[in-house]
């Protein structure tokens, strides 16, 4: 991508995180996880395992019970959020909890802004990160008229016009057409930022990372090489995500034979 950042992008360390939800659920049960400068991880995982809760770490949204997360080395604490998040970006799950001004427009500035850009650079930034997500003449459209997948690409482009050193992205595949997908998919490989990554939609995952965990339970239960690991079919069907049924499903269709 064109929007370079002066700084490098950051490691991330995650180390024996404990985090209970206030009912007493535990979310995340001891999980280690060390993402290198500049790597792009993905993480799989079956619903519920605690993906989203451990995003939610990177910056200090949730803080833990037991254990710590670093970026670039700093411990996140509650005393240093405002330097953690200028580092972190979150795309979150839901694009509804990332929108809150009335147009798009407003809602991407709104960072850049706030990190002290002057009117002239969030502007810039604005129009590149709208471009990015295709969504061009998009600025004065208000944020409750877009549908779901328009959301979702207004909720990327309001990170990515931050710049972030470490960008997290929770489902970015989900609702976007195949063509959005494969932009994303390019513009993800093309991100100066550490990446992390969480996707059920293992293609375009696999497309867009190197390395990938797999999250069990609160843990990570196997790291390493992206293929390695999605050809481990007894690893993923242990922990419930065994996606290689899908191919089963499109030999299936493309020999005619689907009984489906
Ligand atoms: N606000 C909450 N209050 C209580 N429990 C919660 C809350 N949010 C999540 N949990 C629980 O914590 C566990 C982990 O949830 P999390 O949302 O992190 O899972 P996930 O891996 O992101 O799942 P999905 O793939 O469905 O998004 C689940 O058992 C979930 O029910
Ligand atoms: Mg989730």
């Amino acid at each position: 991508m064109s929007a370079r950042s002066d700084s490098p992008p950051c490691g991330v360390e995650a180390e024996g995180l404990v985090f209970r939800y206030p009912d007493g659920r535990t979310a995340l049960d001891g999980l280690s996880l060390r993402v290198a400068p500049g790597e792009r991880l993905g993480i799989i995982g079956p619903s519920g395992a605690g993906k989203s809760t451990f995003l939610l770490h990177l910056n200090g949204i949730l803080l833990p019970e037991a254990g710590v997360v670093r970026i670039g080395g700093e411990a996140v604490r509650k005393d240093n959020l405002r330097r953690i998040r200028s580092r972190v970006g979150i795309v979150f799950q839901n694009p509804d909890d990332q929108l809150f001004t009335p147009t798009v427009g407003e809602d991407v500035a709104f960072g850049p802004r706030n990190m002290g850009c002057s009117a002239l650079e969030t502007g810039q930034r604005v129009r590149l990160a709208l471009s990015q997500m295709r969504l061009e003449g998009y600025e004065q459209r208000p944020v409750h008229g877009l549908s779901f997948g328009e959301k979702r690409r207004a909720a990327l482009a309001t990170v990515l016009a931050m710049r972030p050193r470490v960008i997290a992205f929770d489902e970015p595949f989900a609702n976007l057409d195949p063509g959005m997908v494969e932009q994303l998919v390019a513009l993800i490989r093309g991100l100066d930022a550490t990446v992390i990554l969480i996707s059920q939609e293992i293609l375009p995952a696999l497309a867009s990372v190197d390395r990938l965990a797999v999250l069990h339970r609160g843990r990570v239960e196997a790291a390493g090489p992206a293929l390695e690991i999605a050809r481990d079919r007894a690893l993923l069907a242990r922990c419930g995500i065994d996606f290689h049924v899908f191919g089963d499903v499109w030999r299936r269709v493309l020999s005619g034979s689907s009984g489906l």
